[in-house]
């Protein structure tokens, strides 16, 4: 580094420094709106949030409108004073949060973001308000000192990832010239640890497994009916429902739908080289669950089957009687709520459809199943190489002062794919959070050093890609 990047870089820490708490209370503020995405009743939260996070926008310099539809508003916002010669860095995050429950697991109230032991908690923190604010403060931060941006910059931040994510398909399909960009930049995942998190990686994630979900109903007799006179001779939509889920996998975790991973583009023996080096920790990451043992397929690493491997899951079932003590009885019907993950060069409506098919082939004649609620996303491969990397693992290397590693990761973030192929330009999947931040959980929390560091990170790499 050179001494003018190093008195660079000395100001932007003094000026973090300097606005710690006042940052810190400008995200609080931000955690604080209830913006649930999975529930209606949540809409003014949502709207009050996403007009919060446009007034900020414009409070320093950028020019920032929501962009309204039936479907949770749109926060765009751009930059654009650095002139055509220069790159253009759009910027994604989402500022819908999952719902809080179970509530009474949560040490302290879910939206009364707490500061305790050098993390902030609160619903959203990690998972996405906390990271893309880091990106927020790093681009008024340079304003604020320098006047200008080394690039132009663009952020686009949707309010139903959680959720669908139809407005923010919407808008790329009918607009993308308004996202035009040389590249992506996405904080929205986890740093590496190998199962301990003393042991964390600034990250880059170069790929995500895409998901998809349904609904099934098994519809068995037009009513409940008495297990005695009927048991045995009338089938039960329930142990239909389980026997059917049963099948799905075989002892080791592989699907055994025919054909279900033709063309898949899995792991080269190359990147399984690679992977292997880095550490892992698989009593550390048992003890983390509290479990024995763990599953899956057994030529496969946990890292590989939980990150570039398809798998299926029952996320609920529902049907019968639940209530306390005992109620003898053929259930008329069977819920099952499912979501699967699938890998590059798969697609979540095929997918879908291939589960339904399988369900359909080898459901007994005497239910009738119905589908419902099919939504996903595709997966991610991005580059490893190439300007905006190079930008990004420098910057993230600089602010926390450790070596990157490159990850894949299990999750998904469903518009990345569409945002690569319909922008032409590389995501850049920069992570801030840790693989303890508890996102989707109660005490959902992020590391103070990450959001500052994240801010510094940010500003470091809109200054390479600058230069
Ligand atoms: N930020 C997560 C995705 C994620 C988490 C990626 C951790 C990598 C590591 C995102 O907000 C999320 O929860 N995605 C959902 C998508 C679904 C609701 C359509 C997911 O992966 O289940
Ligand atoms: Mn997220
Ligand atoms: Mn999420």
């Amino acid at each position: 580094m050179c001494q003018r990047e190093k008195t660079k870089m000395n100001s932007y820490k003094q000026h973090i420094g300097t606005n710690k708490e006042a940052f810190l209370e400008e995200l609080k503020t931000f955690l604080r709106f209830k913006s649930i995405s999975t529930n209606p009743i949540y809409k003014p939260d949502i709207n009050n949030c996403a007009n919060w996070l446009k007034d900020q926008f414009n409070s320093f310099g950028f020019k920032s409108h929501l962009i309204e539809s039936e479907h949770n508003p749109l926060v765009y916002a751009e930059w654009l004073g650095a002139g055509k010669d220069k790159p253009t860095v759009l910027i994604y995050g989402h500022y819908d949060v999952q719902p809080e429950d179970p509530i009474a697991l949560w040490d302290s109230p879910p939206f009364e973001p707490t500061v305790k032991n050098g993390k902030i908690y609160g619903r959203g923190t990690a998972d996405d308000k906390g990271q893309i604010f880091a990106h927020v403060k790093a681009v008024e931060t340079q304003l604020k000192l320098n006047g200008k941006l080394p690039v132009n910059v663009k952020f686009i931040i949707e309010g139903e990832e959680e959720s669908g994510g139809e407005a923010i398909e919407k808008f790329l399909n009918e607009t993308p010239e308004l996202l035009k960009c040389d590249c992506i930049i996405i904080s929205d995942t986890e740093w590496y640890d190998g199962g301990d998190v003393s042991q964390a990686l600034p990250s880059i994630c170069y790929s995500l497994r895409g998901i998809g979900v349904f609904e099934m109903t098994v519809l068995g007799p037009n009513r409940d009916l008495h297990s005695g006179t009927y048991g045995g001779a009338v089938f039960n939509p329930i142990n239909v429902l389980c026997e059917m889920i049963a099948s799905v996998k075989d002892k080791n975790g592989k699907i055994t739908i025919p054909n279900f991973y033709d063309n898949i583009l899995t792991l080269t023996e190359e990147e399984r080289m690679e992977l292997a080096k880095l550490s892992f920790n698989e009593t550390e990451y048992k003890k983390d669950l509290n479990v024995e043992a763990l599953t899956g397929e057994a030529d496969y690493s946990i890292i590989e089957r939980a990150t570039a491997r398809p798998t299926f899951d029952v996320n609920g079932i529902y049907g019968g009687y639940t209530d306390e003590g005992h109620k003898s009885i053929i259930p008329s019907k069977a819920v099952g709520k499912f979501s699967f993950r699938i890998v590059p060069n798969q697609t979540w409506e095929k997918a879908v459809e291939t589960f339904k098919n399988y369900f359909i082939s080898i459901a007994p004649k005497g239910v009738i199943l119905e589908f419902r609620n099919e939504q996903g996303g595709n997966p991610v491969l991005a580059p490893i190489t190439g300007v905006a990397i190079n930008a990004a693992k420098n910057a993230m290397e600089t602010a926390f002062g450790k070596n990157l590693v490159f990850m894949r990761e299990g999750g998904s973030i469903p518009i990345v794919s569409q945002f690569q192929t319909q922008l032409n330009a590389p995501a850049v999947l920069m992570a801030l959070g840790l693989s303890t931040d508890n996102i989707h959980s109660p005490n959902e929390n992020l590391a103070l050093d990450n959001f500052y560091g994240g801010i510094l990170a940010s500003m470091l790499f809109l200054d390479n890609m600058g230069n």
